[in-house]
């Protein structure tokens, strides 16, 4: 049970997710970690995941009694880090 002061922590910072809404998706069924990131996309945003998507591996894991290694990770897309524009670009500035 989690306390209703808990339910706002934010859990994914870059697509403003907070533990409640990840645990009423919970209660709604989905305890598939892919499922939850199309559902709410937890884990869409800039870092990709790389800050919330262990903190959501052991939601998941808690909630499902399972072993966090038994949850299975989600897919990533580059950038996993930034790239600045000037290195896109190049020095070129037209
Ligand atoms: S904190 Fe969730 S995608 Fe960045």
């Amino acid at each position: 049970m989690i306390e209703q002061d808990m339910r706002d922590t934010i859990i994914c910072r870059c697509q403003d997710i907070s533990l409640g809404e990840i645990m009423e998706a919970i209660d709604g069924g989905i305890t598939d970690p892919e499922e939850l990131k199309r559902f709410l996309h937890v884990g869409m945003g800039s870092c990709q995941g790389r800050t919330c998507g262990k903190l959501v591996t052991r939601i998941l894991a808690n909630v499902t009694g399972k072993s966090v290694y038994e949850i299975k990770q989600t897919s990533q897309r580059p950038p996993l880090v930034s790239v600045p524009m000037k290195e896109i670009l190049g020095d070129n500035n037209e």
